[in-house]
This record gives structure tokens, sequence and C-alpha cells, in this order.
């Protein structure tokens, strides 16, 4: 968890993300807790995630002029309020019985944004039709992963388009799951609740060739199927777990609307720099040719400014608002989505910032700046 401080017992009004985390923790089961809470491996890149925001120092500004200021963040085509997304989370209604519609529910009333998983266990026009009256929210967007089924994933592509999605999200960074000792010491397959199955997922049919991971590497997307994702839908596709910087190059130059750099919450590739390292390189790769997102260790008001400040468009969070769901539903995880978005406010003002727009390198004073 970091260096912080929690003070939460089992009554109290959660005051950070940490203490959602704790209560979290007591209301799921062990397997449940494994799979929400845990990263690959050592979780070196776990730890690191949260530790590199945190040891990035803040240079204000005082006496700016703050009035009229804001949050609104400008974004493929369109605005809204908080500069920031639920990241795509699979299963969450074995976190809790409000699953999916309780999360889109929570970042509509926060004016944030909402990836939906591919391995969602609530329908995609269930979600999708109880936020898309929601005036101030933030946009909703579906995460795919490549799947060898073409005719599947076309058809699955063409109701998220009808379902009103706003863009794609293809990841990129986990044709193979990772080593998750902690999943693993639970014994051989995840324990998911009939509840909690993925309703738009099909399993990838056994492979007979060998190869990489028992052929699942020959089922990895490449470029060329990132083409043919584009080429078959309208919709704007961004990749996530882009953190080379000429993985970026390559994304700009076939026309991707955006990237997000992410380690997938440290859970696939361990020893991976923290996301905050990452993000620099690929923002100055990119050069503002797509929008770049960044994922991972996200805890604090001041680490969503920090990631604006190194060039990030915006953030998505992911097991924070998990906590909250998972010990009180839509509430608990609107719970922490306003704490960022209080946070976020305060240390824009804090640092003398009136808009995102505003937040620049210069907010910035930390070691391992070029
Ligand atoms: C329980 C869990 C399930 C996840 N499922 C997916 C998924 O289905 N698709 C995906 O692209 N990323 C998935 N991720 C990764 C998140 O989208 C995101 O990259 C990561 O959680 C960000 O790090 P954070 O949890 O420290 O905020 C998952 C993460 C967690 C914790």
């Amino acid at each position: 968890m970091g260096r912080h401080v929690s003070v939460a017992r089992m009554n109290d009004t959660p005051i950070n993300l940490y203490d959602h985390e704790k209560l979290a923790h007591a209301a799921l089961d062990e397997a449940a807790w494994a799979y929400f809470s845990g990263g690959a491996a050592d979780e070196i890149t776990l730890q690191n995630n949260t530790r590199a925001w945190q040891d990035m120092g803040l240079a204000p500004r005082v006496l700016q002029d703050l009035q009229g200021g804001h949050t609104h963040i400008q974004l493929l085509g369109r605005s809204w309020p908080t500069p920031m997304l639920v990241a795509p989370m699979a299963h969450q209604r074995w976190a809790h019985a409000d699953g999916e519609a309780g999360m889109a529910l929570a970042a509509a009333a926060q004016g944030c944004g909402m990836v939906l998983s591919h391995q969602t266990s609530t329908p995609l026009q269930t979600v999708a039709d109880l936020v898309q009256g929601e005036a101030e929210r933030g946009p909703l967007w579906f995460q795919l992963y490549w799947q060898a089924d073409h005719g599947a994933l076309r058809a699955l592509m063409a109701q998220i388009e009808d379902a009103g999605y706003e863009a794609l999200v293809l990841t990129v960074d986990a044709p193979v799951q990772g080593v998750r000792d902690r999943e693993r010491r639970l014994g051989p397959g995840l324990p998911l609740p009939e509840h909690a199955r993925p309703v738009h997922w099909q399993a990838q049919p056994p492979t007979e060739s060998a190869g990489l991971c028992a052929g699942h590497g020959n089922a990895a997307p490449t470029w060329d199927d990132v083409a043919r994702l584009q080429s078959w839908t309208r919709l704007p596709v961004l990749l996530k777990g882009i953190t080379h910087p000429l993985d970026a190059a390559q994304a700009v130059r076939m026309n991707l609307s955006g990237l997000i750099v992410s380690n997938h919450g440290g859970r696939t590739l361990d020893t991976q720099p923290a996301s905050a390292r990452l993000l620099l390189p690929v923002v100055d790769a990119v050069q503002g040719d797509a929008a770049v997102l960044v994922d991972g260790g996200i805890r604090r008001g001041t680490d969503v400014f920090k990631a604006l400040a190194l060039g990030a468009d915006a953030v998505l969070v992911g097991r924070p608002c998990l906590y909250g769901l998972a010990h009180s539903g839509a509430r608990g995880a609107a719970q922490v989505l306003r704490l960022l978005r209080d946070e976020l406010e305060m240390a824009m003002t804090l640092c003398g910032c009136r808009t995102p727009q505003d937040i620049t390198p210069a907010h910035l004073q930390w070691p391992g700046r070029s």
C-alpha cells in the first residue's frame, strides 16, 4: 500500500483511498481479495506504481488568478467534468452485486468516464442504458481483448457501436495472463462465482499448435490485427498497455486515436517500471498526435495532477474503484471518485492552476526528470 496514513476502523467514514482498501479487504473473501488486489510474481511493479507517484515532488506556483477554475477536459471530440475514467476491470459482480452497473453509475455521478471490460459480468447494453441519460457523465468506452474468432469479435463490435459506446480500447499487453502467485496459491482455476462470469467473453479455442506458452503466443494480436480492427469500426480506437516509445510512434503512424500507458496495474509482467516513469517517453514520442492516458497506482489527487503535468490528457483509476464497490456498492465507488476529485481540485488550487490546461511539467520537481 505504500507510505500513507490510514486510520479506518470498521465503522469509520473512509477519508482516503487506503481506508477504502482496508474496508474492501474486510468485505471480500480470500479468493476475491487475492484476485482483485494482487499483482504478478513478486509484485514489484504493483508496489512501484504507487511509490513512483509519491516520489515525484510538486512545484507550486503562488499568487495565480484562480477565478472561474474548473477540472473540465476536452478529449476525443467531447468535454467532460473530471479528467478521470474507471479502468476496465473484469468480473465486478464478484466484488459486489451492484457490479459494473453500480460502477458506471458511480462514474457518471462524479463526472468521470467508464471503460467497460470485455470480461464484464453485466451485459454491455444494461450498462449503456443506465448511464446514457446522465447529463454530466464522462465518456463510456469498451475494452476489447483480441479474439481468434473474428466473426464473433465483429458481432460484438456491432453490439458495442449500437449500444452507443464512444470508443474502443484494445488491450495489447496481456496476450497471456502473467504469473500471479496469490491466485496460484488458491489452486488451479479462478473460483469465480456463477453470477460473476463474463457475459460477452468467448473462451479462446484450444490451440493444437506448439509454441510460446503452449500455443497461446500464436493467438497474440499483431500490428496487422490493430489495422484490421480499425478497418472494422467507425469508433475511435485506443491501445491500452503501450509503454515503449517505439510502439507509441508506430501507433501514431497508424492514426490510433489514443494510447493508454499502462503496465496493467502490475498484474502481467513484473519488474516493468512504474507507469509514472513510462509516461514521459511516450508523451514525447506521440508529440500531441494522439491522446495519451495513463493508469497504475493512482491513489491521490496529487497523483492525477502529476500525470497531467507529465502530459497525460486523463487518467484511469483501477483497484480503488473496485475497493469502494466491494464494501458499499455504487455508493462506495462514487465516494472513491469523489475523494480523488476533491483532492485534485485541492492540488490544482494549491499549485496555482485554474484549469487542467494550466498544469505543466514546471509544476513538478523530481530527480528522475531529464
Ligand atoms: C481485478 C482487476 C481486473 C482487471 N481486468 C482488466 C481487464 O479486463 N481488461 C484490462 O484491459 N485491464 C484490466 N485490469 C487492469 C486495469 O484496467 C488497470 O490497468 C489497472 O488496474 C490500473 O492500476 P491500478 O489498479 O493501480 O489503478 C484489471 C485490473 C484489476 C485490478
